[in-house]
């Protein structure tokens, strides 16, 4: 089969396809053969050395395919089923947080850049009917995080307001997509004023352009949106300042990300004064990816794709998603 494979971290070129051996179930495990597989953030954090993971590797974290082969003692797993793959690795009980052995698909385990997976039975549910493999590939990581990010962590309600900061990301279109599905308010922000057309013809109530409005974005939210938001979606990191004041008193600013830096700096007194809450989140529990599945079944909103391509040219699909360009989610066809 053929795989993307990078044995240095470098820029987009260390991503080469190559010819690898077609894979073996080892007990409790089965093979996908992968129709589609997807981009995140992280992937390109792994492929530039940020994220550390042991090499060579075949990255990726999102997939959904067909599985073709069963290992020893697996149950309720069989050939011919389709599937969408969970890369929450060894989540563990606690729904509180991850355990000592959590880990993310793609990274130190072999990833879904490939025309094949193996991966343990209880990473792969069946794929969500009414989604196109595409779609289907690119909800697991983002739409995890986001829904454990809303529901588990800042436990939204019917009629508030939510702030999803950064709308082209990926887990910035599910966050949004599953605001507006719970009855939500939804402003965003974006570099782009394209980008917030498009997030406002997907349902969007309000958006705000943090490059044009600069140092006075948080304002900007403020105002548009008469004294302040209920929940922060911030992927962001260095925008947690901005987010706090962006929130109505008692707001709840939930954090998973830092695309902006790996370092925050922000003042103690509008935290404390506004009973503002920080809320660190990351990915989500089987459990969780559960009922982000039962919600999709139920829900009439797609994944948002901003762009597919083969699987030889997931270096071009890199290369658009460091540079920001992307709306939405980034699709490699596998098959
Ligand atoms: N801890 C976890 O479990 C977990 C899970 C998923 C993701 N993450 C992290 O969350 C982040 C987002 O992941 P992703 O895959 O959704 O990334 P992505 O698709 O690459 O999205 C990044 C988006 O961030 C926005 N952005 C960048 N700088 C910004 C700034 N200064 N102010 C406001 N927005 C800014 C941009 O939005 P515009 O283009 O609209 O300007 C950009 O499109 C990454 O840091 C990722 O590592 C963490």
């Amino acid at each position: 089969m053929k795989a993307i494979r990078m044995s240095e971290p470098g820029g987009p070129d260390v991503l080469v396809l190559e010819d690898v051996p077609d894979l073996q179930p080892g007990p409790g495990e089965v093979v996908v053969d992968l129709k589609a597989a997807a981009l995140n953030r992280r992937d390109v954090f792994v492929r530039k050395g940020v994220a550390k993971v042991p090499l060579p590797l075949t990255p990726g974290s999102d997939g959904a395919g067909v599985v073709s082969a069963i290992g020893d003692g697996v149950k309720g797993v069989a050939e011919g089923d389709e599937v969408i793959i969970l890369p929450s690795l060894a989540w563990g009980d606690d729904q509180r947080a991850p355990g000592p052995h959590f880990r993310i698909l793609g990274g130190p385990d072999q990833g879904t850049y490939a025309q094949q997976i193996v991966i343990a039975a209880e990473n792969v549910y069946p794929r969500p009917g009414r989604l196109s493999w595409h779609e289907a590939a690119a909800l697991p990581l983002a739409g995890l995080t986001a829904w454990r990010a809303l529901f588990s962590r800042a436990r939204v309600q019917p009629g508030e307001t939510v702030l999803v900061i950064g709308i082209g990301g990926g887990v910035a279109t599910f966050a949004m997509h599953l605001a507006k599905a719970a009855g939500c308010k939804v402003v965003v922000t974006s570099s782009s004023d394209e980008k917030l057309a498009k997030a406002a013809a997907l349902g969007a109530d309000v958006g705000v352009n943090y490059a044009t409005a600069g140092d006075e974005w948080a304002a900007a939210v403020k105002e548009a949106n008469g004294g302040g938001v209920d929940v922060v979606i911030d992927s962001v990191g260095s925008t947690w300042a901005g987010s706090v004041d962006s929130c109505a008193p008692g707001g709840r600013v939930v954090v998973f990300g830092g695309t902006g830096g790996a370092k925050v700096e922000m003042m103690v007194r509008p935290m404390t004064l506004g009973q503002v809450s920080l809320l660190g989140t990351t990915m989500g529990s089987p459990m969780e990816f559960g009922q982000l599945l039962a919600a999709v079944d139920t829900q009439s909103w797609v994944p948002v794709i901003d762009s597919v391509r083969p699987l030889a040219d997931a270096a071009a699909a890199h290369e658009r998603e460091e540079a920001g360009l992307h709306f939405g989610k980034l699709v490699l066809e596998c098959s």
